[in-house]
């Protein structure tokens, strides 16, 4: 049965939470009351066992059509600066929730994606999108720069005249010209989205889970680091991991040393087996 938290949907089938958001009249455009039950849903999703993956896609036409000019901002200017920050706070907060999930994340990118959009879209760890999807910097249309981190994520993710260009022009680009740029990691027709994000998600779910927090984790951080600091970073973040999970990666070890079933460089042990 769908859990229905209003402007949010989800439900749970083998191990995927597929979370949506869900006011697709308003082509899912960001509320304040939208961001309080993303938080919401995320904080209900993020521990539970049955759950290995998270996907973000919208119901209907938009994935996000960013934030929500009428409430996001004409109304929450209107309390004055108590309610602007109030409705940041919301917003950027299960962002950045959503940056550190627990689970990995895919961005399944259905239709519209603009302005604020670009926030959740960084935030998934992966991200998919329809070629008949739509991606822009709107913000220049109707007069602002790309606030709420949509600046950051365009010099994250694209290089930087095509960040540039995106910026200033505020032209739509398709899904496909979203992954030859970076900003997915790969367009399909609308048709095939949700079969391909299973198929990721199903090999995402094989894997450690210890380890792949640690990883999606390590790929952030390292980012803004030097070698040397990466370098450190990276030991004290494994040695953590072993000591939540020092078994997997021994099994892991095993079965590829000692029982020759699996090669690690071509797909992962199973973890469903342990030899003690
Ligand atoms: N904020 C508030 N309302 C929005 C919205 C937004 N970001 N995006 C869409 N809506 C509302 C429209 O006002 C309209 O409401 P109404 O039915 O009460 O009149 C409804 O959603 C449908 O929008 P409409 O423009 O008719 O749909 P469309 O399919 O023709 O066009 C878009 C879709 C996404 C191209 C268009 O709605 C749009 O440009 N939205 C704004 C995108 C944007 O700049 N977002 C950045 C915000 S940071």
């Amino acid at each position: 049965m769908p859990n229905d938290i209003d402007t949010v949907v989800y439900d749970v089938s083998d191990r995927i939470a597929w979370l949506r958001f869900n006011r697709p009249d308003k082509r899912n455009a960001m509320s304040p009351t939208l961001n309080r039950a993303m938080m919401a849903a995320l904080d209900e999703l993020e521990f539970r066992d049955d759950v290995g993956v998270l996907v973000l896609g919208g119901e209907g036409a938009a994935w996000t059509a960013g934030m929500d000019l009428k409430e996001y901002f004409r109304e929450t200017e209107a309390e004055g600066l108590r309610g602007i920050r109030k409705s940041q706070r919301e917003s950027y907060g299960w962002w950045r929730r959503l940056r550190w999930y627990q689970k990995p994340t895919i961005a399944m990118v259905n239709g519209w994606c603009f302005g604020g959009g670009y926030g959740p879209l960084f935030a998934c760890d992966l991200a998919f999108a329809a070629d008949e999807a739509k991606f822009g910097l709107s913000e220049i249309n109707w007069g602002i720069l790309p606030g709420g981190g949509a600046t950051k994520v365009a010099v994250e993710l694209l290089p930087f005249r095509k960040a540039m260009y995106h910026a200033m022009l505020g032209e739509p680009i398709d899904g496909k010209t979203a992954a030859e740029w970076g900003l997915v990691n790969e367009s399909l027709p609308l048709a095939s989205l949700k079969e391909r994000v299973t198929e990721v998600a199903k090999v995402l779910i094989g894997k450690n889970p210890v380890a792949l927090k640690a990883t999606k984790d390590a790929i952030r951080r390292v980012c803004v680091m030097t070698y040397d600091e990466a370098e450190d970073y990276l030991v004290r973040a494994q040695e953590a991991a072993n000591s939540f999970d020092n078994h997997g990666r021994r099994e892991g070890i095993r079965q590829f040393i000692d029982e020759k079933s699996y090669k690690p460089g071509l797909g992962a042990y199973d973890k469903d087996r342990n030899a003690g």
